[in-house]
């Protein structure tokens, strides 16, 4: 059954699309490309809103709907992120939760598959594993100082120029894009990001040499690849992280690795 939820406005006739999906039922199984026919789809909706549509027919129809991750749907968790026609979040710089179908035209063939990475393995279909992103931060990802209350961090002045760039850097949301886009998969501008964060800040200083040098070494022990500044992961990030962050964590880590601290083993 086909569903009729679709565009809202009265008269218009929304888009009628082929979808190829990847189906993959557990981890331990062959995955392979599905096709699937959705209509009437609004150009308003999310892309995620579109696959909802696609959930609904399927479990009308008995069938398992495609599992894909999610949240916010609002571009802040950084849960969303699947591959559509082989660009990470799609063909805009956004999440996929913000990607809207008037990107898409009637009677396209959109395929959609998870990240492909070794260091975040498929759980099911679209849905894949990224704690490998959240035992970098625990390597090295936090501050120690006691930061008191709100009066106090304003207390601490930062300059401006520094705060722009730690705020900038503190905006990425962990949504694993730049991995996914990158050739060498490597999580390098994600890494970067919470090292320039941090790093930037008074707060940050105490940990910053140890905070580098286990970041790197958690990230290579992820299987995460090395990163040759091809740049793929900036143009995918729907954050806008630059590759000045690579520079700093670059910075830093020769720094740092000068100055005697080794990674924990
Ligand atoms: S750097 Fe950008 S693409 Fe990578 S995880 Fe952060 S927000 Fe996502
Ligand atoms: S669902 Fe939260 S960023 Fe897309």
């Amino acid at each position: 059954m086909q569903s009729s939820v679709g565009n809202p406005a009265a008269g218009k006739r929304g888009m009628n699309l082929t979808l190829r999906i990847w189906r993959q039922k557990d981890p331990a199984v062959k995955g392979k490309m599905v096709t699937y026919k959705v209509t009437d789809i609004s150009p308003d909706m999310s892309f995620l809103e579109m696959l909802d549509v696609l959930n609904e027919q399927l479990i009308m129809q008995g069938d398992d709907p495609v599992a894909f991750d999610h949240d916010c749907r609002e571009g802040i968790c950084g849960m969303c992120g699947v591959m559509i026609n082989g660009e990470a979040h799609g063909p805009q710089q956004t999440t996929t939760c913000q990607l809207h179908m008037r990107s898409f035209k009637d009677g396209d063939t959109i395929d959609v598959e998870p990240w492909r990475a070794s260091a975040f393995p498929v759980i099911k279909d679209l849905a894949v594993d990224r704690r490998a992103f959240d035992r970098i931060i625990q390597a090295g990802g936090y501050i120690s100082v006691p930061t008191g209350t709100a009066p106090d961090a304003h207390a601490t002045p930062v300059p401006k120029n520094d705060s722009d760039a730690a705020f900038d850097a503190a905006t990425c949301i962990g949504c694993g894009a730049c991995v996914a886009a990158c050739p060498n998969a490597s999580s390098m501008l994600f890494t970067a990001a919470k090292v320039t964060h941090l790093g930037l800040l008074p707060q940050g200083q105490p940990e910053r040499d140890d905070r580098v040098v286990n970041m790197v070494a958690q990230q290579d022990r992820e299987g995460f690849g090395g990163c040759t500044n091809i740049g793929e992961c900036s143009a995918a990030c729907p954050k806008g992280i630059s590759m000045e962050t690579i520079s700093r964590l670059n910075h830093d880590l020769l720094g740092a690795l000068r100055a005697g601290a080794r990674p924990k083993s």
